[in-house]
């Protein structure tokens, strides 16, 4: 079966007067269903990552195949089409829109799909029964604590359906209790088959993924399997 996500030797410059190796000859391969962190200190490279992975960007050379298309040399709005149909992201400020409703928030993804108002709002209760907040459906944000608004994000993210689970520090803005709680909502997620890349500059959130890749200077420097079961993080 195809990798779900594939680099091919992929390479990110940034052009600022000078130009910067944000990226250097990566290659990564991230079968169906695997549950990866993404690690390294300030400045390694993960957004730069992220954002290629997640189609908010191209590579400057390589290849990212992406459910085995070449997305690297897709246009500016076939990447939308990718973006609004195969991924699904969760960013640390959770994003929500404040005016709408948690039902509503849920079903952006779906609207931009042009899926059927009932169908948007059977998938958005469904969502919202999976991450705990069935009950929450007429709240505004401001209603919720962080938590709860990182659930929304979660089942935003998740209403379309999309191949891979895209997070940016998802636990950033959260107490440690409460990232705990984001992270059971992920591992539930990955026990029944979701395809997850995470960043997170903490060890023991990135112990609660399968496989932790750690960057350096754009570079994979260490690419770990059960990482959880290596040592104790945290
Ligand atoms: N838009 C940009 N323009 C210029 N340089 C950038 C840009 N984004 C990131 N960089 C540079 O690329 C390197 C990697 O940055 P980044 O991917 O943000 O790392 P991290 O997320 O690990 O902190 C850094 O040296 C950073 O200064
Ligand atoms: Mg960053």
């Amino acid at each position: 079966m195809e990798p779900v996500i594939h680099l091919e030797s992929v390479t990110k410059t940034y052009h600022v007067g000078v130009g910067v190796t944000a990226l250097d000859d990566v290659d990564l391969v991230v079968p169906d269903g695997q549950y990866v962190a993404i690690m390294g200190s300030s400045g390694s490279g993960k957004s730069t990552m992220l954002n290629l992975l997640g189609c908010l960007d191209r590579p400057s050379s390589g290849k990212y195949y992406l459910g085995g298309d070449d997305v690297s040399t897709f246009s500016d709005n076939q990447l939308s089409e990718i973006r609004n149909t195969r991924l699904g992201f969760v960013f640390q400020s959770f994003n929500l829109i404040s005016w709408m409703t948690v039902t509503q928030n849920i079903e952006i993804p779906l609207f931009y799909k042009g899926v059927s108002r009932s169908q948007r709002h059977r998938k958005s209760a469904e969502m919202a029964d999976l991450v705990g907040l069935g009950d929450r459906l007429d709240h505004r944000p401001s209603q919720l604590s962080g938590g709860q608004m990182q659930r929304v994000a979660i089942a935003r993210a998740l209403s379309n359906d999309p191949m891979v689970l895209l997070a940016d520090e998802p636990t950033g803005n959260l107490d440690t209790n409460t990232g705990e709680e984001i992270m059971e909502v992920f591992t539930e997620l990955s026990e029944r088959g979701r395809t997850i890349l995470m960043v997170t500059h903490e060890s023991y959130i990135a112990a609660h993924a399968d496989r932790v890749i750690t960057l350096r200077d754009g570079r994979i420097e260490s690419d770990v399997m059960d990482y959880k079961a290596d040592e104790h993080h945290g």
